[in-house]
């Protein structure tokens, strides 16, 4: 029997870097919301852990895909294997946190395909071995993000909202922008905060700070540039997603966004319309 599973994108509502930890990491508080735009996955019975991709060159074995499986594998014991497959959607190294939501998922499908019986606890400690923005993925929807990515608190599903996502034609390694970093973007949280209670009391969506903007369009002037651009067509509802360079705006229906993509479409950004992911719905299919 083959398992077909979609891995859905993220982006960030809010995010406030609150300071640096002995570790190297940094302590945030963010706002997530999964999004349609999703790579899918399908997952065969085998003896072997094997993994191939539509994109060549994220085949190996430091894919985050391959590394869950395997420690999953590890951690409970497993001897069966099983032939993985990624057809890649959501661009890489963009801010959207494709690769951890293909760990997630992957998680998600090896305890279902091995039959396995994993403490809740375990499986969110091994996705945030794997990275930071795994256990929101293994959550989905909206929710309150703290600590390095690991504590991870649902927020009820805000109305369906459509986003607008254009990504500049640049890669942008998440260690970089935490690098750049400066003391000056550290804040509170209460910003963050405030938008999560906005959004318990049944509020609308919308966009909180980014502490890692700046940091972006200093290293990456055609990340501003995107920002100014999708600004202009969304009377300045604009975001950056987290460490970019993807811009996101949310738009009240798919019509109103897809107008917007139209606008920019002489230009470089890749871009997608896609609406908001609740966790406890049927999914809808890809963006
Ligand atoms: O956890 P992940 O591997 O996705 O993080 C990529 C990089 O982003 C880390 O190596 C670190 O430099 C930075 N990061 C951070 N603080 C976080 C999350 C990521 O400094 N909370």
């Amino acid at each position: 029997m083959e398992r077909e599973n979609q891995a859905y994108a993220k982006i960030n509502l809010s995010l406030e870097v609150l300071g640096k930890r002995a570790d190297g990491f940094h302590d945030l508080v963010s706002v997530m919301q999964t999004v349609s735009l999703c790579d899918d996955l399908t997952f065969a019975p085998a003896e072997e852990v094997t993994f191939t991709c539509s994109q060549a060159e994220l085949t190996g074995p430091s894919n985050l895909v391959v590394r869950a499986a395997n420690r999953l594998r590890q951690v409970c014991g497993v001897s069966a294997g099983c032939a993985i497959h990624l057809e890649k959607h959501i661009p890489h190294a963009a801010g959207l946190g494709g690769g951890s939501s293909d760990a997630a998922a992957t998680l998600r499908s090896l305890v279902k395909l091995w039959a396995l019986t994993v403490p809740k606890g375990t499986l969110y400690r091994l996705a945030s071995q794997l990275g930071s923005d795994v256990p929101f993925f293994l959550q989905q929807g909206t929710a309150l993000v703290e600590g390095r990515g690991e504590r991870v608190t649902p927020l009820p599903d805000p109305p369906t909202r459509w986003y607008l996502l254009a990504k500049p034609p640049i890669q942008v390694p998440t260690a970089e922008i935490f690098a750049r970093l400066q003391r000056a973007a550290w804040s509170d949280g209460s910003r963050t905060h405030a938008l999560a209670s906005h959004l318990r009391q049944g509020g609308a969506v919308q966009f909180g700070p980014n502490s890692l903007q700046d940091a972006l369009f200093s290293a990456y002037p055609l990340a501003q540039d995107c920002f100014e651009r999708v600004s202009q067509v969304s009377e300045g509802r604009a975001a950056v997603s987290g460490s970019g360079p993807t811009i996101v705006a949310w738009f009240p229906s798919q019509d109103e966004a897809r107008r917007a993509a139209e606008r920019l479409e002489d230009n470089q950004f890749a871009l997608f319309v896609a609406s908001s992911v609740a966790s406890h719905r049927e999914k809808p299919s890809c963006a």
